[in-house]
């Protein structure tokens, strides 16, 4: 069934330039680009979208670098969306990620690592919402 996953092009993809890349992956590998947009995220924002991991330790590290340049946010369909988008990321840890995907070609290090993607359909939900107004998605 088709459904929606809710992506992030991070800031390090974007400074290095490597948004385009990744946008031409996503859309060879099938996904239809639902809503898009460049922000700039404030700090407050960052910890409001990653609130699921306040108190751990790389809470601040990872806060601050969402918050340290502009990114691309990303309402994406597919059939099973969340998993698809996840399998085309890789591994959270870059030195993990399989040959082929984003985080194995456009990742630097665990902290740094290019994409984010939900790991729910109910957590997706959220995201898209929490970025992208009903007048933003076609
Ligand atoms: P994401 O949410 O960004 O798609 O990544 P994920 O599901 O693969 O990983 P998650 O466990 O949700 O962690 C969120 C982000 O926090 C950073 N992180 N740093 N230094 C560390 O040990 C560490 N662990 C996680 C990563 O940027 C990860 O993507
Ligand atoms: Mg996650």
């Amino acid at each position: 069934m088709s459904t929606l996953t809710f992506g992030i092009i991070k800031p390090d993809a974007v400074r290095a330039g490597n948004q385009g890349k990744i946008i031409d992956r996503i859309v060879a590998n099938g996904f239809k680009i639902r809503g898009m947009k460049l922000i700039h995220q404030t700090t407050k924002q960052a910890e409001g979208f990653y609130a699921v991991h306040a108190g751990k330790g790389f809470f601040g590290e990872l806060t601050e670098f969402m918050s340290s340049g502009p990114c691309v946010v990303l309402a994406l369909e597919k059939d099973g969306a969340v998993k698809a988008w996840r399998d085309l990321m890789g591994a959270t840890n870059p030195a993990e990620a399989a040959e082929g995907t984003l985080r194995k070609d456009f990742a630097s290090s665990i902290g740094e690592n290019a994409v984010h993607g939900s790991d729910s359909d109910e957590n997706a939900a959220v995201e898209i919402s929490y970025f992208f107004s009903k007048l933003e998605l076609v």
